[in-house]
């Protein structure tokens, strides 16, 4: 997906072991739609060779402040004005240090004092420097001064040591930066998202479930963070990582979604209902392993091998939202097989939502791309056939457009 399109960014490299993620991320950048011009300190290239990032990026890359090749000399402006952003990875301690007093006695230094562009930093260090008082208030500056610090991470470090202060993996990093390109529209509002299918014990070890896997769900609550909203994901069992900066509450049956559901609902501004929610669960559910000797009583009175699986209706969690004395914007799913406008708007009126959003199940379930048409009161918007995030996007920009300020709830 081309979310870097047109993008132009300069990575910036200081010295620390995490330089050798930084190829990784020139590459990935690239495969996003960005162009990249790599600027490293005398340092970065005692990890990491220039000329491996110039091949990977396709340009030569500048180390030297004194370095003439720019017709005016003046790398440390003409490079920045060109950039969308500079993103320093890896920001080692002293490269911080230096930023946050002013300090610029190399071209990175000076460049980032000379731009007027912005900042994105992934430091990288031992936990020791990581929570050096130093370090602690150079960040706290840093922020201060409007850069953006992407991590850093927690975990196994190159000294053999555990602990806050590596670095943000390459694709985490990337999609730190894409995020940081998308329009702020929900920023300073809640949402609450569902996804996934949910699971109904049958006995401890067999379920009845759907084909749901999530990937819309997951699409949206992501983009609803790129825009800046706090999201809450409530998840139903689902292979797939957790969108960065989400928090995620697993769930398994539609009983307990209605419950984190119902007690998260009251602080959001809007509710995203995308969980293909079971519309039962199993009264007579055993509690130990069912053996296929299990009987079920025949026409004529008689035992005979079977089994006989009995019924109750779940809650409709969306419809329980939207009734709350002073509901969320409730933003509902119609995954239908026939007659999806039939559907989709008597599910409108029916559950008391304000959008339904409604796609063909057949067209859209465990795939990557989808169509949707959007039905509010005012009418239906057809989003085309896109990848289910470049949809999440159009969908989160058409909620951000209709989501009733704060002080009217
Ligand atoms: N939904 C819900 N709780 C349920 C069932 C559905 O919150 N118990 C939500 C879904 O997350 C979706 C919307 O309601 O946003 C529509 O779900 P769908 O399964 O299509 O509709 P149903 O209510 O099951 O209606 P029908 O069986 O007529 O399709």
């Amino acid at each position: 997906m081309n979310d870097l399109a047109g993008k132009h960014l300069v990575l910036g490299l200081t010295g620390g072991i995490a330089a050798y993620k930084s190829a990784e991320l020139a590459r990935r950048l690239q495969d996003r739609g960005a162009t990249v011009q790599v600027v490293m300190t005398e340092s970065a290239t005692r990890f990491i060779t220039a000329v491996t990032m110039q091949a990977l990026t396709g340009r030569p890359v500048f180390t030297d402040q004194w370095d003439a090749r720019q017709p005016n000399n003046m790398a440390h402006i003409d490079l920045s004005r060109e950039a969308d952003a500079i993103v320093v990875v890896p920001a080692s301690t002293d490269f911080l240090a230096k930023l946050a007093n002013g300090l610029c006695d190399d071209l990175l230094t000076t460049m980032c004092i000379a731009r007027d562009c912005p900042l994105l930093v992934a430091p990288a260090m031992n936990l020791q420097m990581w929570s050096h008082p130093a370090t602690r208030r150079n960040v706290a500056r840093l922020v201060d001064d409007g850069v953006v610090v992407l991590g850093p991470a927690s975990g196994d470090q190159a000294c053999g040591e555990v602990g806050s202060g590596r670095m943000l993996e390459p694709h985490e990093i990337l999609d730190d930066v894409i995020a940081f390109f998308q329009p702020k529209r929900l920023a300073g509002r809640r949402l609450l998202i569902t996804a996934g299918p949910t699971r109904e014990p049958v006995d401890p070890v067999r379920s009845i479930t759907n084909h749901s896997s999530g990937k819309m769900g997951y699409a949206i609550a992501r983009a609803a963070h790129e825009a800046g909203a706090d999201v809450m994901l409530v998840s139903g069992p689902v292979s797939l990582a957790t969108p960065r900066g989400v928090v995620r509450i697993d769930v398994e049956t539609a009983r307990q979604m209605h419950d984190v559901v119902m007690r998260e609902a009251t602080r959001a501004d809007c509710f995203v209902a995308v969980a293909a929610v079971a519309d039962w669960h199993v009264l007579n559910a055993a509690d130990h392993k069912l053996k296929k000797t299990t009987t079920v009583e025949a026409g004529d009175g008689h035992a005979v091998p079977g089994l006989e699986l009995r019924f109750e209706a779940n809650p409709d969690i969306l419809a329980a939202v939207a009734a709350l004395p002073s509901p969320p914007y409730c933003v509902g799913f119609a995954a239908e097989t026939e007659d999806l406008h039939g559907n989709a708007e008597s599910k409108l009126a029916r559950k008391k939502a304000q959008m339904i959003v409604g796609n063909l199940a057949t067209e859209a379930f465990g795939r990557d791309d989808n169509a949707l048409t959007l039905y509010t009161a005012a009418g239906r918007t057809v989003l085309e056939r896109a990848d289910k995030l470049v949809l999440a996007r159009q969908l989160v920009a058409a909620i951000a457009d209709r989501l009733p300020s704060t002080e009217s709830r």
